[in-house]
């Protein structure tokens, strides 16, 4: 009886692993809307694609603080390095970088961390090869892409997605805040669309669960594409011709294809596809040349310095939630999660940032103030980590290494 018992066991734990990998490659992804009818329930999470062979647990929830070291957004979470000063000391001959020489017993005494494959893998994840099944998706996307680009979502005719997340320009602008129709601006700048499914929800306050779930907000904001209800978006498009076929095709299996969800699951869809393998993708992959002496020295020093307490996994940020200004208090009105949650811990807490294409997508942080990743980066190490003074060197290599993020096949 007992062997029975533990035979069925150990069956049930295998279908269920099976199960698992089914859903992570993504391949049931239209399936799953369509029974929910696009409730946005649990039927696209296949966020495990990406961050998949996860040891660390970047996905743990909510304010998930990945890797599990420190606390939420207490102070203590910088320096897993062991010391938050542990950059200084010149090694490769940056004698001027540090200011600070290791006075809390820092572990930067030469070595620092190596790039071989276990100490990366702590860190980073390269980019799967892609999140959504493209071939069984294929209407879905098009029609999608259709959407993302088309003006005619929005009340005047003018303003499409693509006017604030150019597809030709990584995803942005480059405004510090975006003009919608009218010229109106909200107050926060756009983040790129450019991986953005890959996080763990969207907008820099994380209010929208996923891509698909974000794609209707813009439609009805007043300072973006401003059109004044659910049903007028609907009516505008189910009017336009071409979409006939188009819904028609994408959803298939569906009576009444037209209606203000299954715009946004075509957009989401979409998005799924804005996936930009880098240099970096490479060099994790193996190719130890993908990345030059230069980056290969930045890297070292993003992760020596703990800027991976925050931004790491697949896209090198956007799987967490942190205060800006954890160390040294940051001025800004923006009360950032606060505002979704009510928490008072969650004051000037923001989704850290993806930093791939960060070198093409200036002007930096939610309020799209800081002109200069030279200027992002010396913030970063004051206000997050408590280095005042990082030197001219530092920042340039580690700047080198975020080039290295950039999308192959975006470079111009
Ligand atoms: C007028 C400019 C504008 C338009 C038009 C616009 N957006 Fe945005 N988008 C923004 C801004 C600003 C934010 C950040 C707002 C916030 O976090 O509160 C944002 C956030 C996002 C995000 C979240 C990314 C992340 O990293 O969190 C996605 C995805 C996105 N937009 C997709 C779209 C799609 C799809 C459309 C069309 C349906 C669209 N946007 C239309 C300006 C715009
Ligand atoms: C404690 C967590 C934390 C650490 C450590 C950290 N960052 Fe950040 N980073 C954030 C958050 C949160 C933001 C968003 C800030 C905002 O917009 O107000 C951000 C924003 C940025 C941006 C701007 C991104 C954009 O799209 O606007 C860059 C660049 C950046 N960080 C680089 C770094 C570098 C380089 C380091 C190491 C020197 C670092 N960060 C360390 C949490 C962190």
């Amino acid at each position: 009886m007992k062997l029975i018992l533990l035979l069925a066991l150990i069956l049930s734990a295998q279908a269920y692993a099976q199960d698992g990998n089914k859903n992570q490659s993504g391949s049931k992804y239209q399936e799953s809307h369509e029974q929910e009818d696009g409730k946005h329930g649990d039927g696209h999470k296949h966020k495990g694609g990406m961050m998949q062979g996860d040891e660390h647990g970047h996905e743990d929830g909510e304010n998930g603080d990945s890797h599990g070291y420190g606390g939420e957004h207490g102070g203590g979470d910088h320096g897993q390095e062991g010391g938050k000063h542990g950059d200084s000391h010149g090694d490769e001959g940056d004698e001027h970088d540090g200011g600070s020489h290791g006075h809390e017993g820092g572990s930067g005494h030469g070595h620092g961390p190596k790039l071989d494959k276990t100490s990366l893998k702590q860190f980073f994840e390269p980019l799967p090869e892609s999140i959504i099944d493209v071939q069984e998706n294929a209407a879905l996307i098009k029609l999608g892409k259709k959407l993302y680009l088309d003006p005619r979502l929005s009340v005047n005719d003018k303003i499409s997605c693509n006017s604030c997340h150019g597809l030709n320009n990584y995803g942005v602008d480059n405004e510090p805040t975006s003009p919608g129709h009218e010229g109106k601006r909200g107050g926060r700048n756009s983040p790129t669309t450019m991986n953005a499914a890959l996080h763990i929800a969207q907008f820099w306050d994380g209010r929208a669960s996923d891509v698909e779930e974000q794609a209707l907000g813009p439609i009805l904001n007043p300072v973006e594409m401003g059109m004044p209800n659910k049903g007028a978006v609907v009516q505008k498009v189910q009017a336009i011709d071409e979409y006939q076929a188009l819904f028609a095709e994408a959803f298939s299996e569906s009576k009444h294809p037209f209606n203000y969800n299954n715009i946004g699951v075509a957009i989401g869809a979409f998005e799924r596809t804005l996936l930009t393998p880098s240099r970096f993708d490479d060099f994790l992959n193996g190719d130890e040349d993908a990345l030059n002496k230069s980056e290969k020295k930045g890297l070292k020093k993003f992760m020596r310095m703990g800027c991976t307490n925050c931004h790491n996994g697949v896209a090198i940020g956007g799987n967490s939630y942190k205060k800006i200004g954890l160390v040294e208090s940051y001025e800004t009105e923006d009360m950032g999660r606060y505002e979704v949650t009510g928490l008072e811990s969650d004051k000037k807490v923001f989704k850290v940032p993806s930093l791939r294409n960060i070198t093409k997508t200036a002007p930096y942080f939610h309020d799209g103030s800081v002109e200069t990743l030279d200027e992002a980066i010396q913030l970063m190490a004051k206000h997050q980590l408590g280095r005042d003074h990082v030197g001219h060197g530092m920042v340039r290599d580690i700047k080198a290494f975020l080039g290295s993020l950039t999308g192959k096949d975006q470079q111009q």
